[in-house]
């Protein structure tokens, strides 16, 4: 009876995709729990470079069951053409592997349409979402007028009530002055996905819930990270599922005490895709620098991330909310050559100093804090062939330290490279 949840504990982008892949070998099941096809998760093993969406991070292993859970919201048509994408690499994602539960939410393309229209009624505003639906389709499952994937298994019936929502949605996107979308073609659409998915639905629940009853190992994938966590992130710069720990249990439907353990994946540095507070961002050539070395352009829109030095209290805040047992710190290597380090440690308001990551009362509040650093040195070896932690430059070892001490958490794991051999521990 084991499950490990793995969590972003900055703004999403931390290298989950790659830390799920390591932990993967030795599991039965990896299930993904919240968000969409908005998730890009990057694994490099075996000769491939696998950027996945919705499909989990332990797809290469083949002795593994792998679970889209309840708490996701699902693209039938990038599902499709994601699973394709992995057949033509040989590996399998037949129905006796890759399971969907029955209650995960169906995104249409009129929610991806008012994605994009709310976006552009917002000009200065926006959030500077995926523009994958993910928003309107939550929001949709929040009011209980949304489908779940179990439909799919009537695809008559389904394509029926896909029919009854877009013409819904065309009347919402008039609103915006959208073209309505054609209600024939869409619900012809998916009908042919239903067809396609139906043998791959299951109780999504039973299937976890058996599997910790007979002792298997369950990886619990979050996509996303604390801070755009619905309720805990810089609200309204955030996504709209729940990205902490806890959402592995509502989004899976198992119990907290079989946690066993929770892995927060940390970036060595902060990144941020979309609009939003960032206290620790570089505008200058260091940011510019971070954004090259560290090939930092977004895994599903291909725009670039915006790059900032360390914010401790960032990872102190997801050690406390997720309670985190360890950390994968990764690429580190992408600051290798850097004369100087900083890395933020408190915040300053007023004269006042705290030393937790001041969030909840929103991205307004949180403008009038500052940002506190300690400034350290940085360290010219490249590293990306060391696999022991003793073995890094002390100034790397210092930096890795001091993450340790400020948030209480033991770092189990350092990316020094995006393959899958590329860690030291
Ligand atoms: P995820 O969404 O959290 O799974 O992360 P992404 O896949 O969107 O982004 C992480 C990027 O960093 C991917 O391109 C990875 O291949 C890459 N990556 C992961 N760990 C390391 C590392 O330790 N060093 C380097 N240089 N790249 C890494
Ligand atoms: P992974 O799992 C980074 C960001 C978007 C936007 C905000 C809301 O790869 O870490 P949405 O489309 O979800 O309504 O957009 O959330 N965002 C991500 N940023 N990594 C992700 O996923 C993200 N998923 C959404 O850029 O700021
Ligand atoms: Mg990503």
């Amino acid at each position: 009876m084991a499950a490990t949840v793995v969590v972003g504990t900055q703004w999403g982008d931390e290298g989950k995709g790659r830390v799920v892949d390591g932990l993967a070998g030795s599991a039965d099941i990896v299930a993904r729990f919240n968000g969409g096809d908005n998730a890009g998760h990057t694994v490099v093993a075996e000769g491939h470079t696998l950027k996945l969406h919705l499909v989990p991070s332990g797809v290469l292993y083949s002795h593994l069951t792998l679970l889209i859970g309840a708490g996701v919201v699902l693209n039938p048509d990038r599902l499709i053409a994601e699973m394709d994408r992995i057949l033509s690499i040989g590996a399998d994602v037949g129905p006796s592997r890759l399971k969907i539960s029955a209650a995960a939410h169906v995104i249409l393309p009129t929610h991806r349409a008012m994605d994009g229209a709310r976006e552009a009624s917002l000009g200065d505003e926006a959030i500077g979402t995926t523009k994958r639906g993910i928003g309107p389709t939550y929001a949709d499952k929040a009011k209980r007028v949304n489908l779940r994937a179990g439909e799919m298994s009537d695809p008559v019936q389904f394509a029926r009530r896909v029919s009854e929502r877009v013409a819904d949605h065309n009347r919402r996107l008039a609103q915006f002055d959208v073209e309505p979308l054609s209600v024939d073609q869409v619900s012809r659409a998916y009908r042919g996905y239903a067809e396609r998915l139906a043998p791959h639905l299951v109780d999504g629940s039973v299937l976890i819930g058996e599997a910790l009853e007979a002792g298997d190992t369950v990886i619990c994938e979050g996509a996303q990270g604390l801070l755009l966590d619905l309720d805990h992130g810089t609200y309204p710069f955030v996504t709209s599922s729940s990205t902490i720990a806890g959402g592995a249990t509502t989004g899976l439907g198992f119990g907290p005490k079989q946690i066993a353990r929770v892995v927060g994946v940390a970036k060595a540095y902060t990144t941020r895709v979309g609009q939003g507070p960032f206290p620790t961002e570089l505008l200058g050539e260091t940011g510019d620098r971070i954004r090259e070395v560290g090939d930092e352009f977004g895994t599903t829109t291909g725009r670039p991330r915006r790059c900032g030095w360390l914010d401790l209290p960032i990872v102190r805040y997801a050690a406390r909310v997720n309670g985190l047992d360890e950390l994968a710190l990764t690429k580190l290597d992408v600051l290798s050559g850097l004369e100087n380090l900083r890395v933020a440690v408190a915040y300053a308001r007023d004269g006042s100093h705290v030393d937790y990551f001041p969030a909840e009362f929103g991205a307004q509040s949180l403008a009038q804090w500052e940002p506190v650093y300690e400034d350290l040195p940085g360290w010219e070896a490249d590293i990306s062939d060391i696999r022991r932690r003793e073995h890094l430059p002390r100034a790397a070892r210092d930096y890795v330290s001091l993450i340790e001490d400020c948030s209480g958490v033991p770092i189990t794991f350092i990316g020094v490279g995006p393959g899958r051999e590329q860690a030291a521990v």
